[in-house]
């Protein structure tokens, strides 16, 4: 087994940490995750950059001292990755004496070998990026061009590190080292934007403000905050000391970053590390942005999205899956509360949701809630058994390329084969039929091993749902380790199973598009019961904000795989749109074509099963399952408004 030293980039103190910021740490604690599983040894690093000019400033407009400020945020950032259950291994703050000593040690060293030497800075800053920029590299305006906020002009004596030295070094080492920036649109970006132009030597101390670590040698300045920052993977492992952490761990596997900070970790840290004769990082993997319709997230925009609120909203296991699953790894991803509802509808509620019910339902019902033996298997049983493998290597290959959504997408595709099996395997038929015992066995069996096996996959990245569907199954956790027990056919039978509720109930704003009564799964035998008239009363003019129009069918289908859904054709005054109604059940494509409807025409569209709604049929139904549509009483032409 080998040993796995992972990294995010250790934070500024802000008060707005978005779900954006938690986009690297809950990937990186994923992959963390995963090589534990494996059965390798796992370092996970994260932590908080709490210098600088930035920090200085924000809590000067706080009007209390820089520790006092960055101690507070501090303790927020380490309750957020509580909430996420992100399994780092150790936090380090850059206000902590093991840092700030070791960075010390560092600036002293380079400046002793003639890699720092003193002069003066004169040029352009960013105090938010915390970074320098040369006048040809601004943007129109004397704008940053990584953030496009206004650049101040600095004059000061400056320590200054020798970049341009190792300029040929580094390039040859990019070159002759393809894995070590990914993706490789970064790496090309790189070495075009800025190893071609050429290396200047880099600006590494201040002494217009002193929130810094203070270089020893020379206490008026303080060391810039990246130099300072970037040793942070170093410091941690007790460098400069021999540490036993520092032996085993260093040089770092994976520093996970986003593509804005790329340039810090694949220009100036090599460099820094070349000059103190360590070895390189194997991979440094730059991430894409999470952002939204009107950009990026970020605080100054005030479009930040809260991740705790989301949390407290859907469940940690939902968020989580969703960074995971929606966003392509290394590219930018759309943050939006539909595409977030509809994952969790689809995969989590729908698909796996499912899975685990209608298996242990069926296991109730078929086997009294008894896990049977399997008999013989038939080619059926065989195609779940070869995507079950197929899932688990394309697992494997999704997470050495650290393409998280790829692994999901396969855990994910044994779950819809096995959904689909189950159609096909019809174990309600087979428990009609005496004499196909054997079979109904070997089938309600191929659907609990599944479920086991899914739950042993999802654990690197759902926190709480393995354990959940454990639990229903009946089962313990594993400890063989995970290649066996990822081998088919390791669960025991004559467990007995606990069918308990949905593990992820589907979220309401769906069913705001679907008639009520058809989602509820057991109608109840006894007489239908009006329920209650609501006691909150609304306005007229909260009423009149529903856009309800007389909509004429053109067209209707079933939705395929779903035996619940239709998909409309309709027309609104002119206007042709597609509905998808959950009616099938009650009303066919035939019935329909050609009738008027009652629609909410002002409702914002959304997904089911992936198809597009672009509204909300009116359907009245009762507690014994009884629906039935609401038409006007004589034809009256679409587009008529209903008041
Ligand atoms: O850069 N989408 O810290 P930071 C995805 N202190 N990721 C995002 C994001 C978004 N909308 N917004 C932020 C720093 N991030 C330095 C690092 S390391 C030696 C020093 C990510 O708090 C961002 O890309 O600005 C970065 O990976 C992380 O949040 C911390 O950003
Ligand atoms: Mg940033």
């Amino acid at each position: 087994m080998g040993k796995f030293y992972i990294t995010t980039p250790i934070y500024y103190p802000s008060d707005n940490l978005h779900i954006g910021h938690a986009y690297t740490t809950v990937v990186a604690d994923a992959l963390a995750r995963y090589h534990r599983q494996i059965g390798d040894e796992v370092r996970f690093l994260t932590g908080t950059d709490e210098h600088g000019q930035k920090i200085q400033r924000r809590a000067e407009a706080a009007g209390v001292s820089p520790q006092a400020y960055v101690d507070r945020i501090v303790a927020n950032i380490k309750d957020l990755w509580l909430k996420f259950k992100i399994s780092n291994d150790d936090f380090i703050r850059t206000t902590e004496a093991r840092h700030e000593e070791a960075v010390q040690k560092i600036f002293e060293r380079l400046y002793r070998q003639g890699d720092i030497y003193k002069s003066e800075y004169e040029g352009w800053y960013c105090t938010p990026c915390e970074a320098f920029w040369l006048e040809r590299q601004l943007q129109e305006g004397n704008k940053c061009p990584d953030c496009g906020r206004d650049v101040e002009l600095v004059k000061e004596e400056s320590y200054f590190f020798r970049l341009s030295k190792y300029a040929d070094r580094l390039m040859k080492y990019i070159e002759e080292h393809p894995e070590f920036i990914q993706p490789v649109s970064r790496k090309n970006e790189m070495i075009n934007n800025f190893l071609k132009p050429g290396l200047e030597d880099l600006c590494v101390s201040r002494t217009t403000f002193d929130w810094g670590i203070k270089v020893p040698f020379d206490p008026k300045h303080v060391v810039y905050v990246w130099l300072d920052a970037l040793s942070n993977y170093l410091t941690a492992l007790g460098y400069p000391e021999e540490t036993d952490l520092f032996r085993k761990f260093w040089p770092a596997d994976v520093h996970l970053v986003g593509k804005e900070i790329v340039r810090f970790h694949t220009i100036i840290w090599p460099i820094i590390l070349m000059a103190l004769d360590l070895p390189l990082p194997k991979q440094v993997f730059g991430h894409g942005w999470l952002v939204l319709e009107s950009g990026k997230m970020s605080k100054s925009k005030g479009n930040v999205i809260d991740p705790v609120v989301l949390i407290d909203k859907y469940g940690l296991d939902a968020i989580r899956y969703y960074l995971l699953r929606e966003i392509p790894f290394g590219a930018d991803g759309f943050y939006s509360e539909e595409a977030l509802i509809s994952r969790i509808n689809q995969d989590l509620a729908n698909d796996l949701g499912n899975l685990l019910h209608r298996s242990l339902s069926m296991i109730e019902k078929f086997n009294g809630g008894i896990i049977p033996a399997p008999g013989g298997y038939q080619d059926l049983d065989r195609q779940v058994i070869q995507q079950a493998e197929e899932s688990v290597a394309d697992l494997k290959s999704a997470m050495e390329s650290l393409e998280v959504n790829q692994a999901l997408a396969a855990i994910f595709k044994l779950v819809s084969r096995a959904n689909k099996y189950i159609d096909e395997a019809a174990p309600w038929a087979l428990a009609k039929q005496p004499e196909q015992q054997e079979r109904l066995h070997t089938v309600l069996y191929v659907m609990a091993e599944t479920l086991r096996l899914v739950a042993v996959l999802l654990e690197p990245f759902l926190v709480e749902t393995p354990a959940k569907i454990r639990e229903q199954l009946g089962i313990k956790e594993e400890n063989t380790g995970y290649f066996e027990s990822i081998k088919w056919g390791r669960l025991k039978s004559g467990v007995r199973t606990k069918k308990g509720l949905p593990i992820f109930p589907r979220i309401e704003e769906e069913k705001a598009t679907e008639p009520a009564a058809v989602k509820r799964p057991e109608p109840k035998k006894e007489a239908a019961q009006p329920s209650e008239v609501k006691a909150d009363r609304i306005t007229i003019d909260e009423f009149a904000k529903i856009d309800l129009r007389v909509a004429k069918v053109l067209e209707a289908e079933k939705v395929e795989g779903s035996d619940k859904l239709l998909k409309l054709k309709i027309n609104i005054a002119g206007e042709e749109r597609q509905i998808v109604a959950g009616i099938a059940q009650h009303y066919s494509a035939e019935q329909l074509i050609g009738k008027e409807i009652v629609v909410v025409a002002n409702l914002k569209p959304a997904k089911l099963r992936g198809i597009l709604s672009e509204g909300m049929l009116l359907a009245a139904s009762n507690d014994s399952g009884k629906l039935a549509l609401v038409r006007p009483e004589v034809e009256i032409g679409s587009g008529a408004k209903v008041k």
